[in-house]
């Protein structure tokens, strides 16, 4: 049976929208690769560093976003980004003392997808609404 992939929520912001796709692309890869075969340690620990590596430029891309636009829950939006980029960062470390590399990291997998999709059909398609809403073209 075919695995159900996430699938990225368009915002009409281009670059958001383009390390949205690009996020979802890593995650999904990751995702098949891991349920069609075994996951070397060297994989899972690349594979958790591009998502914390993609995860701040993303977080970074959006919070000037949402600066330069003056949008009023910036600071809500943030406190989100905050928790999440602990969250990964801390299961990164927790990395170098699994047994089971395998599972971990698909387990880890489904989770930024999950946690990535409903984040983005939410709190960022929020920053769209108010773009839309305030006649801000981007
Ligand atoms: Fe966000
Ligand atoms: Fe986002």
């Amino acid at each position: 049976m075919m695995k159900k992939m996430f699938v990225p929520v368009k915002t009409g912001i281009a670059a958001i929208d383009t390390q949205h796709e690009h996020y979802y692309k890593l995650i999904n890869d990751f995702v098949f690769l891991s349920k069609n075969r075994h996951i070397e340690k060297s994989e899972a620990i690349k594979f958790f560093s591009e998502v914390v590596e993609y995860t701040v430029l993303h977080f970074d891309t959006e919070e000037f976003f949402m600066r330069s636009i003056d949008y009023p829950d910036y600071e809500t939006h943030v406190k989100i980004h905050d928790r999440f980029r602990a969250s990964i960062e801390k299961q990164s470390e927790e990395l170098e003392q699994v047994t089971n590399i395998c599972k971990f990291a698909e387990t880890f997998a489904e989770w930024v997808g999950a946690w990535f999709s409903a984040h983005e059909a939410t709190a960022d398609l929020k920053i769209a609404e108010y773009c839309k809403t305030h006649d801000i073209h981007c």
